[in-house]
C-alpha cells in the first residue's frame, strides 16, 4: 500500500520528535512492505518565519491532498519568541486551530492510560494508581468557545471582551456519536462532561447525547458535571472509560488527566473528520525549552502515528508492532529524561528513536 502522509514538523521539539518517528514508521514499512510518500507542511511558528502567517492556502490543500497528516508540536515561549508579538489571529497557535477548522476535524481523541511500567512516576497516592486506569477523551473540537464569535469593545474608557459559546445539535450529534462508537471498541461507557446546572449549551449537549444513546443501548452513558469531573480525575480515575465534551473542558480535562498518568511524554492524540482523514499529533506541546537538545521524548508521537496507522490506513497489524516496539523498550529499561526513574538507562530523543526502530 501507498501511504502519502502530510507531515508537520512544527516548532520547538516538534522537528526531532516527528524525524524519529519517520525513522520508526520507515522501518514498518520496509517490513510490511509498504511505501510511505512524505509531503512536508509548514504549520505554526515555522510558517510564519517563512511567510508571514502560521497557516497558507499552500499548506491546507496539501494536508487535505494527503491520506493523514502527521505533527509534532506548535508553538514557541510566549515570553521571549517574536512570534508572540503578532497580533493574536497571526499567531503560531492561530494556525493550529484554522487547519483544524479547515479539514474538519471535529473530533479529538486523547487516550490517557497508565503504564504499568511507569506507574512510579503517577502523582496520585499509591492505592488509586495501583488500581491503574486507561480512558480516551473525545473532545469536540470545531465548535464552542473557540470558534464563537469574539470581540472586544471600548466604551466610555472601559474595555469589554466578549467570547461565545455555541453549539447547534448537529455538532453534538456528531461527536456524540464518535464517543459511542468508540465506546463500543473498549469498555461501553461514555460519561458526557458538562455544565448543564448553569450553560443552555450544556443542557442542549445532555439532551442530544440522550437522544444519541438511545441507538446505543449496549453503551452505558452517565452525565457529570465539569467541576465534579476535574475532581474525580484524581480521585478516582478508573471510573472512566470514553468521556465525552465540548471543546473548551476537554482542553482543560485532557490536560489534567494526562498529568495524572505522569507521563504526558506518552501520549498520543487524533483529531478526526467524517471520513478516513485524520491529524496525529502528541498530547504534548512544543516544550521550547528543551527544544534541539536531543532529549524529548518521542514516544508520544510514535503512538500517535501508530494511532493514524490504525485509523486512517486500517493498518492493525502495523499499528500493533509500533505500540509493541514502545512496549519492548520500556521494558527494556530505557527512558529518555521526563519519565527516567532508577535502575533504567536514560536515551536522548534519536537513540530513543532506532531503540523503537530496532523492535519492529
Ligand atoms: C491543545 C492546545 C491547543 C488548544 C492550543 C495550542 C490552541 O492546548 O491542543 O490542547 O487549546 O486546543
Ligand atoms: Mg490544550
Amino acid at each position: 500500500m501507498v501511504l502519502h502522509i502530510g507531515c508537520i514538523p512544527g516548532d520547538g521539539i516538534g522537528p526531532e520528535i516527528v524525524r524519529e518517528t519517520r525513522k520508526v514508521l520507515d522501518r514498518v514499512a520496509a517490513k510490511y512492505g509498504h511505501e510511505i510518500e512524505y509531503s512536508e507542511i509548514l504549520l505554526g511558528g515555522a510558517s510564519i518565519d517563512v511567510h508571514g502567517i502560521p497557516l497558507t492556502q499552500e499548506a491546507i490543500e496539501a494536508a487535505k491532498g494527503s491520506d493523514a497528516v502527521l505533527m509534532g508540536s506548535i508553538g514557541g515561549d510566549a515570553a521571549t519568541s517574536p512570534w508572540y508579538q503578532l497580533p493574536p489571529d497571526k499567531r503560531p497557535e492561530a494556525g493550529l486551530l484554522a487547519i483544524r477548522k479547515a479539514l474538519g476535524l471535529f473530533a479529538n481523541l486523547r487516550p490517557a492510560l497508565l503504564y504499568q511500567e511507569l506507574a512510579g512516576a503517577c502523582p496520585l497516592k499509591e492505592e488509586i494508581s495501583r488500581a491503574g486506569f486507561d480512558m480516551l477523551i473525545m473532545r469536540e473540537l470545531t465548535g464552542g468557545l473557540y470558534f464563537g464569535e469574539r470581540r472586544t469593545t471600548v466604551e466610555n474608557g472601559m474595555r469589554t471582551a466578549v467570547d461565545t459559546l455555541t453549539y447547534n445539535e448537529e455538532e453534538i450529534r456528531r461527536i456524540a456519536v464518535k464517543a459511542f462508537d468508540i465506546a463500543r471498541k473498549r469498555r461501553n461507557r461514555v460519561t458526557s462532561v458538562d455544565k448543564a446546572n448553569v450553560l443552555d449549551s450544556s443542557r442542549l449537549w445532555r439532551d442530544v447525547v440522550n437522544h444519541v444513546a438511545k441507538e446505543y443501548p449496549d453503551v452505558e452513558l452517565s452525565h457529570m458535571l465539569v467541576d465534579n469531573c476535574a475532581m474525580q480525575l484524581v480521585k478516582d480515575p478508573a471510573q472512566f472509560d470514553v468521556i465525552l465534551t465540548e471543546n473548551m473542558f476537554g482542553d482543560i480535562l485532557s490536560d489534567e488527566a494526562s498529568m495524572v498518568t505522569g507521563s504526558i511524554g506518552m501520549l498520543a492524540s487524533a483529531s478526526l473528520n467524517d471520513t478516513k482523514f485524520g491529524l496525529y499529533e502528541p498530547s504534548h506541546g512544543s516544550a521550547p525549552d528543551i527544544a534541539g537538545k536531543d532529549i524529548a521524548n518521542p514516544i508520544a508521537t510514535v503512538l500517535s502515528a501508530s494511532m493514524m496507522l490504525r485509523y486512517s490506513f486500517d493498518l492493525d497489524r502495523e499499528a500493533d508492532a509500533m505500540e509493541s516496539a514502545v512496549q519492548q523498550v520500556l521494558k527494556d529499561g530505557y527512558r529518555t529524561g521526563d519519565i527516567m526513574s532508577a535502575g533504567c538507562r536514560q536515551v536522548g530523543c534519536t537513540e530513543m528513536g532506532d531503540l523503537l526502530a530496532e523492535r519492529i
